[in-house]
């Protein structure tokens, strides 16, 4: 099939990729000139393992192209992808400019019957919108005759296995109220829904809804994680012994039951505050995620107010290892990153940063690379020279297993702040370690 995907973010672009690599003809359009240029060129503007080689493959075999010509991009398909941003507002709504301003010009350009398919996450009733947007278009241009549908199919992949998740998706939520738009999302899709039946079909809405219903259920479980973390590092009790306690009652289950220092992103904590937003323009108090996204503000300071106690407030010329920027592992993203609070906190309080992370240096420095108080280090072992204690925020592979006499030779105090439980108390207790962790008592 044809296929045009407006919008080369993280979803736009690997969704691109993944539909170029099972046979369809893929093309990408974008804005930003200087972006598609690069990618033309195999330059990927973010890092996600495994998305250049597909990109590069899928290019040179013809099946995967870039473009800023929108019309010779809507000329394309038959079914337009919406995948551009929808960042949060001033009040915390989802800002849908972007997929307002995509819908116009798909229909500006539009000759022939069309799927419009929304893509980003976005607030329930936007496909109505959209809808509205497209009719207001074709009227303008004396096109009624054209017919289309807009479809909402929201992505499920996670930043750092973008690539796997879309390439094996548990589930493919599509919604629409129509048998014909069904029927060509059910063939777009066909390669993925291989060995058991992964297409979930439902009206728009509650295709609208489910998005924001999963991103708000993981956030909720971690920070109801984070909260029995704070009451069993009050309660003498072990958040580790916790987890696996109640991990192994399957209804509860492992995943996303990790304390740490809070949920960053460019989902979670965006898509919580738009739900809170949703609910209250209808005059419904979202009392649960309103306590979820309090839980994990908090907790991204937590981390802050224990080197503050340690230190008893006296901050003032001493120097930190920060390990990690990233909001998580396998990523560069650092948007709502709860290294940026932790780092913010520390400046202010008049301490030094030296920092690094396997892949967000570019990122930092683009953030932050004029602070004196913050020097970029080229290893987690420079990070360490002269620091007075190391702070953990990010849990990487190559963190889990470090030289601890190193680490011990190079701070000038052995103080280890972990906000991810990488080590054993006892063991760094036996190493000659002080050991903060997250919801333990070391
Ligand atoms: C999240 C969802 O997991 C995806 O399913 C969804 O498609 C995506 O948002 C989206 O809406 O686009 P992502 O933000 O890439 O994906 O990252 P996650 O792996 O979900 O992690 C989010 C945050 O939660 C990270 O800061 C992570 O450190 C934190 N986390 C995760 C915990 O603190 N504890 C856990 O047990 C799990």
């Amino acid at each position: 099939m044809n296929i045009t995907v407006f919008g080369t973010g993280y979803v736009g672009l690997v969704q691109g990729a993944i539909l170029a690599d099972v046979g369809h003809h893929v093309v990408c359009v974008d804005l930003d000139a200087d972006k598609i240029e690069r990618l033309k060129q195999g330059i990927i503007p973010i890092y996600e393992p495994g998305l250049e080689p597909l990109v590069k493959e899928n290019h040179a075999a013809g099946r995967l192209d870039f473009t800023t010509d929108a019309a010779a991009g809507v000329q394309h398909g038959q079914v337009q992808f919406i995948a551009v941003g929808t960042p949060p507002d001033e009040n915390g709504s989802a800002d849908l400019q972007y997929v307002l301003s995509v819908a116009a010009t798909i229909a500006e350009h539009m000759e022939r019957d069309q799927v419009i398919v929304d893509k980003s996450t976005v607030p329930v009733g936007t496909a109505d919108t959209v809808r509205a947007k497209v009719a207001e278009v074709l009227e303008r241009r004396g096109r009624r005759e054209l017919g289309f549908d807009v479809v909402s199919n929201p992505e499920f992949l996670k930043e750092g296995s973008a690539v796997a998740d879309c390439q094996k998706p548990d589930r493919i939520i599509i919604g629409t109220e129509s048998e014909e738009t069904e029927e060509v999302m059910r063939e777009l899709y066909a390669p993925f829904n291989r060995n058991h039946e992964k297409i979930i079909v439902m009206d728009v809405r509650s295709a609208e809804l489910t998005k924001y219903a999963a991103n708000c259920m993981l956030a909720t479980k971690i920070s109801f994680m984070n909260e029995m973390a704070n009451l069993a590092e009050r309660l003498g009790a072990d958040i580790e012994a916790v987890r696996q306690g109640i991990g192994s009652d399957p209804r509860i289950g492992y995943h996303f039951i990790y304390p740490g220092v809070g949920y960053g992103g460019s989902c979670f904590p965006k898509d919580v505050q738009a739900l809170i937003r949703t609910a209250s323009d209808i005059d419904f108090d979202a009392k649960m995620l309103k306590a979820v996204e309090a839980r994990n503000a908090e907790q991204k300071t937590t981390l802050f107010q224990k080197i503050h106690t340690h230190y008893q407030g006296d901050l003032a010329g001493k120097t930190f290892a920060v390990w990690g920027l990233a909001f998580k592992p396998n990523t560069d993203d650092m948007r709502e990153a709860p290294s940026r609070v932790l780092m913010e906190a520390l400046w202010e309080a008049g301490a030094k940063v030296q920092a690094y992370d396997p892949e967000a240096m570019e990122e930092a420095q683009r953030l932050y690379g004029n602070r004196d108080e913050l020097s970029l280090c080229g290893t987690k072992e420079a990070a360490l020279k002269g620091a007075t204690a190391l702070v953990i925020v990010t849990e990487w592979q190559s963190f889990r297993a470090p030289d601890f006499d190193l680490i011990n030779e190079r701070l000038s105090e052995p103080t280890i702040f972990d906000g991810r439980n990488l080590y054993e108390p006892k063991r760094m207790a036996h190493k000659g370690f002080t050991y903060y962790s997250i919801g333990r008592n070391s």
